[in-house]
Parts: structure tokens; sequence; C-alpha cells
């Protein structure tokens, strides 16, 4: 057996000392070629590794370099540096992996973010990168735990489909279908997709939903946690081609009852990481503190990390129509001082961004649900209010990073799903199976969909959603 070794995390906690102990790992540094700072993963702190000088031949030391893979046996002693409580005196140092210390990119030093991007294969040997992805593991296991908990079903939506749950019509074709414009065409020109692999013209999934609605017609309540993807060509630090949703779908809710479902699992998965991710996410609040010095005192924060996610966990979200967030926008001064770059003028604009984050971050200062959205704005599935004008639509809208969550109550009603469906030139014989729920056994019925890289920002501070994927996916760039 190889691997008898003791986690660096567990170690820094024992409580014990002069006991034996092998570590594995990753040296950080080497310093008087006498301390190693090692680190294996399990927490961004190293352990100090201490070899006595002379014990060890010239041969092995050399090889001790930045990113080099060890392995270290000895004795745990209590430090009596300072910064560490405990120290491991080596007695046995083997190399397990060489890295060659001109060539090794990340050096004992501050790298970018945008450089460490490049080099995503190695990034997560940093601290920033070794926290973010331990609390990004930590937000997926508390999702798990939150629904299995409320006894949802975990529910495993396809990834190929034929149809368009959002209707937005960016999707990433599916096809083996040759591209050198030898494919078999029909007589008006077109591709002839019944010769494709499936018989018919698919795609990635842009959602889960429909199909999650199916289940929820059995379960009462599903869940589904896996990817998504969009072909929008979106360059910005909000938008991933291929990202991860959580998409909740309940039976016998309504927009209410999925609003404060929606807020109840936020601030439970937020706690859960202020709980067990303490150390990481102070180390994260510490980055961020320090990245906002670089800015314009104005556009600083002006709470830190922990003291956000704190605010958001004791406090009930703001919950605003969309009418009502109209006038909020229409009578700001920002946009009497034309400061928009899309200026409020109506009823029925979709809100940008930019709209969204003057919401939530100067006029409310908390997360807020934007509820009831103009129809025209929003896809079939929606259930019509009354008003004839709006749908029981919502979207949570979070601090620094805008729409986190977008969801509804769904529209029950065949004839009126229908009567949608055929104003919108969807058509009705594609999405049969789905018209089924509404004629066997139909209900009120609720869900939402949470992008998990927006959460992930959220939770961690990072300005970037190409920082909290391991291998981010956007316009251009699909390298690793
Ligand atoms: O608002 P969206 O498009 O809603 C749906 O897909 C519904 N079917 C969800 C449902 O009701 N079951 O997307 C949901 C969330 C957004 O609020 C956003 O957080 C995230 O998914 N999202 C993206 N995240 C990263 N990159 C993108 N390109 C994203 N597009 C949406
Ligand atoms: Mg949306």
């Amino acid at each position: 057996m190889f691997n008898k070794r003791t986690k660096i995390k567990e170690l820094l906690q024992s409580a014990k000392t002069d006991i034996p102990c092998t570590v594995m790992g990753w040296v950080r540094t080497f310093r008087n070629n006498q301390f190693i700072a090692l680190n294996d993963g399990s927490t961004n702190n190293n352990i100090q590794v201490v070899v006595a000088l002379g014990a060890f031949p010239d041969e092995t030391l050399k090889r001790i370099t930045t990113g080099a893979c060890i392995k270290a046996s000895g004795t745990l002693i209590a430090s009596v540096g300072k910064g560490q409580t405990v120290e491991l005196k080596a007695d046995e140092i083997e190399i397990l992996g060489d890295s060659d210390a001109e060539k090794f990119p990340l050096q004992p030093k501050k790298h970018s973010l945008e450089f460490l991007r490049e080099i995503a294969h190695l990034r997560f040997r940093t601290n920033t990168f070794g926290a973010v992805f331990r609390v990004r593991h930590a937000l997926a296991f508390a999702i798990h735990e939150f629904f299995n908990r409320k006894g949802f079903v975990y529910l495993h939506t396809p990834i190929i489909t034929a149809s368009d749950a959002e209707g937005a019509g960016e999707m990433f074709k599916v096809t083996t279908l040759p591209l050198d414009g030898t494919a078999p065409k029909n007589e008006d020109g077109s591709i002839n997709f019944k010769e494709d692999f499936f018989g018919r013209s698919t795609n990635l999934t842009v959602s889960g939903q429909l199909e999650g609605e199916l289940a929820a017609m059995a379960f009462s309540d599903i869940y589904t946690f896996g990817p998504t993807f969009r072909a929008e060509n979106s360059n910005t630090a909000r938008h991933l081609a291929e990202f991860w949703m959580i998409e909740p779908e309940m039976a016998f809710y309504d927009l209410e009852d999925n609003m404060n479902l929606a807020e109840e699992f936020i601030r439970h998965i937020i706690k859960y990481a202020l709980t067990h991710n303490r150390e990481d996410l102070e180390f994260l609040a510490q980055r961020l503190e320090e990245e906002e010095k670089q800015k314009p005192q104005q556009d600083r924060s002006e709470m830190g990390l922990i003291e956000k996610l704190e605010f958001v966990v004791n406090n009930d979200f703001e919950r605003v129509t969309y009418t009502e967030a109209i006038e909020i926008l229409r009578e700001s001064n920002h946009n009497k001082k034309k400061k928009f770059q899309y200026l409020i003028e109506g009823w029925g604009i979709d809100l940008q961004s930019e709209h969204e984050r003057y919401l939530v971050e100067k006029h409310f200062k908390k997360p807020v649900i934007l509820s009831n959205y103009p129809k025209e704005i929003k896809a079939f599935y929606m259930r019509q209010n009354d008003d004839g004008k709006t749908v029981a639509a919502m979207d949570i809208l979070a601090p620094g990073i805008g729409e986190i969550v977008g969801g509804s109550q769904r529209e029950e009603r065949l004839d009126k799903l229908m009567e949608r469906m055929n104003e919108m030139h969807i058509p009705a014989e594609e999405l049969d199976w789905y018209l089924d729920t509404r004629r066997f056994g139909a209900c009120k019925h609720a869900g939402f969909g949470l992008g998990f890289e927006r959460l992930v920002l959220f939770v961690t501070g990072m300005t970037n959603i190409r920082d909290v994927i391991p291998f981010p996916r956007f316009p251009k760039s699909a390298s690793f």
C-alpha cells in the first residue's frame, strides 16, 4: 500500500505531537535549504517540513523545487517558529515528481487572474483557486443535502435534446453528419436530419426544465443539477457557454411558494459555506479586500465578503414586481441624469444588467426578487396572469452579480398554453409529450433555475465567472 499518509489539514489540527507521520504534496517554497512549505490541497495552509542541515544529500535537496511532488516522513512536532503550531521534522524525503524550476510557470509570487486563466491546468495549485474550488465543491454538496433533506428526487435530465426549452434559439448542434458539404439534403437544399444519428435535428440542452416538469407530475418535487449549454455570443464576466444549473420543479407550488423556496435555498447554501468553509472564505475575503483597494473609493463595496454573506443569510430579500421596479428606475436620478446606457422610458422593456444592478446595489442594497414580468419578454411556459399582460415569472438579482435565478409558475391550463405557443410560433407537435402533462392530471406547479457559477461567484467574491469553473468555455475558447 502506497497511500499511507495523513492529509495536511488533519495534521495542522492535530492536538497530539511527537507522533510519526507521512505527508505527500507539492512544494510551494523551499527556504534556506531547510524549510519546505508543502501543500496537498486539503487546505490552503501549508505544513512546514523541516529538513535538518546535512541530513540529506545535495542531490535530493536540489530537486526540492517549487511545484515538485514529494513524500516526507518523520515526526510531527510543536513548532517554535511563528506562523504554525506544528511542523514535520523529516527523517526521509522521497521525490515523487520533479518540477523544473526554470520552466514551472507558477512562481511563489502574485500572478494575475488573467495569466492564471491561461494556465488553468496548473492554477488549482494556487491559494486563490484552491479556496475557490473547495468552496465550489462544498456548495454543490450543500445543494444535494438541502434537497435530499426536503425529499426532492434528483433527476438526471438529458444533455442531448431535440427541444429548445427557453425558445432562445442559441443552441449548439449535435450531429454526426459530415461538415464538408456532403451531408444529405432535402429538395429545398436544407440538411436532411432524417439521415442524422438521431433521425432528427438535435442540440445540447439549454435547460432540463421541461423534462423536470414531467417528473414533478409524479414525484411532486424534483431537482436537476447538470451542465447546460448556450451558444449566445456573450463575452462577459457573467456568461459561460457551458455552465451548471440547478433546477427544482415542484407540483402544488404557486409563484409565492416558489419564491419562498428559492430564498430559503440560497440562504441555506450560503450559511452552509459560512459554517464549513470559514478558512477559505476568510482567505477569499482578504483577497477581495486587496483587490478593492485598487479601485477608486466610490466603486468599492461597503461590506467585506463575509459581512455580505452574513447579511444575505440574515435578511429577507426584497420582493417587488416588474412594474414597481420600472417605476423606481424611471424616477431614479440615474435615469433622469441619463446615466443609464439604456434609458427607462416605458413599461415593457427587458431590464439590462445596469438596471438590475442599480436596483440591487444602489436602491435596495440587498438581493431582490422581481416578479410578474411582461409576457413578451419571457418564455412560453410561464403562467399567464389575469391582467393579460404579465406572466408569473420571478428573477432573483444579487449584488455584484445581477440575475442569479430565473423561474416561474408554469402554465398548467392546456388551452392557455397552446394559445401562447401558437402566438410564439412553437410547433405543438414537437412538444406533444410536454403537453400531455396538461392533459392527464395537470396541477399548479412552479420551479426555478439557479446558475451554479453565478452562485459560486457571489459566495467567493470572485469577479469573473471564468475563474469559478475549472475549465471555462466561452466564445473562441475551449482549451483543456
Ligand atoms: O433564466 P434562465 O434562462 O432560466 C431557465 O433556463 C429556466 N428554464 C429555469 C427554470 O425555471 N427551471 O437561466 C437560469 C439561470 C440564470 O438566472 C443564470 O443564473 C444562469 O441560469 N445562466 C447562466 N449562467 C452562466 N452563463 C450563462 N450563459 C447563463 N445563462 C443563464
Ligand atoms: Mg433568465
